[in-house]
């Protein structure tokens, strides 16, 4: 017996993007909207609104808790409620042997990309229970979550923490709706990849890697991936649902389909 109540069994009108000025966070602010949902979009400058969306769009600093809390203030006031959250926003840097590393840059790293999507989480999740409808919380991850790279280990351990926390509030906020995902997604063509091809043998071993899966014309385009999250996350027909008694649902999108590859 499911005791989830239909969690956004009605198609979802609001969402907030945060880091939405760029990258991935600009292609699903684009595809949200495109959908017809309304948007708060907050970046550490302000991101522009999608041609014709209806957007509060804020300069906020996901490292600011309270901040956070005071724009998703800003977005309900507008629109009525949140439907749909995606903690987007994060940095890769810094980069190289945790050893070298300035703890200041590693202390700023886990307040964007672990404390921010805490905050963010909290957030959505104190929200989703005041009102029925329940809710879909989207906590972008990385493969380094699970695969330790040298170089990456602030980077790595915040996407780690991301997935076990998004795991967690998945099963404390089960009976209020909400539906947690944990999204890796993929190799996505955005200026975080142009900036991990820039580092050194030296500082990150797996550069060649990821060097050549660009020169392979192998990075995902950020809409394709956009769209694969709203098809599989977002919206009730294709959403997919935490395993057995798992809080989240823990997704890697896949690599878009190769031209030529026909049909699948
Ligand atoms: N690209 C990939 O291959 C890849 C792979 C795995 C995971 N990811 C994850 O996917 C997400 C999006 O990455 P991306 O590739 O689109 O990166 P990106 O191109 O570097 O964009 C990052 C976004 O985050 C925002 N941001 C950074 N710090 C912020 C802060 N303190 N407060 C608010 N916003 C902040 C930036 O906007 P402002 O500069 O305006 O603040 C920007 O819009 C991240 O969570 C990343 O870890 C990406």
């Amino acid at each position: 017996m499911d005791d989830v109540p239909p969690a956004g069994a009605a198609a979802p009108r609001t969402a907030v993007v945060t880091g939405a000025g760029r990258g991935l966070g600009a292609a699903l602010a684009t595809a949200l909207a495109g959908r017809g949902l309304a948007l708060g979009l907050c970046g550490r400058t302000a991101p522009p609104a999608p041609p014709g969306a209806d957007a509060v769009c804020r300069a906020v600093d996901v490292a600011d808790g309270r901040a956070l809390g005071r724009f998703a203030g800003e977005v309900v006031a507008r629109f009525g409620r949140i439907d749909v959250w995606v903690n987007n926003a994060a940095v890769l840097e810094p980069v190289g042997p945790l050893a070298e590393a300035d703890l200041d840059a590693v202390a700023r790293l886990v307040a964007v990309d672990l404390t921010g999507v805490l905050a963010g989480s909290a957030v959505f999740a104190a929200h989703v229970r005041t009102r029925p409808g329940g809710g879909v919380l989207v906590n972008v991850s990385s493969g380094a979550a699970g695969t330790p790279y040298e170089g990456w280990a602030p980077y790595g351990a915040a996407k780690a923490g991301v997935e076990q926390a998004t795991e967690i509030v998945g099963r404390e906020e089960r009976a209020a709706g909400l539906r947690a995902f944990a999204v890796a997604p993929g190799v996505v063509d955005t200026a975080m990849q142009d900036r991990v091809r820039a580092a050194s043998d030296r500082t990150f071993p797996a550069v060649g890697r990821f060097r050549r899966l660009h020169a392979e014309g192998r990075l995902s385009p950020p809409s394709w991936v956009a769209d694969w999250i709203l098809e599989h996350c977002v919206l009730p027909a294709g959403r997919l649902r935490p395993e057995g008694d798992a809080g989240a649902v823990h997704v890697r999108v896949p690599e878009p389909p190769s031209p030529g590859a026909g049909p699948a």
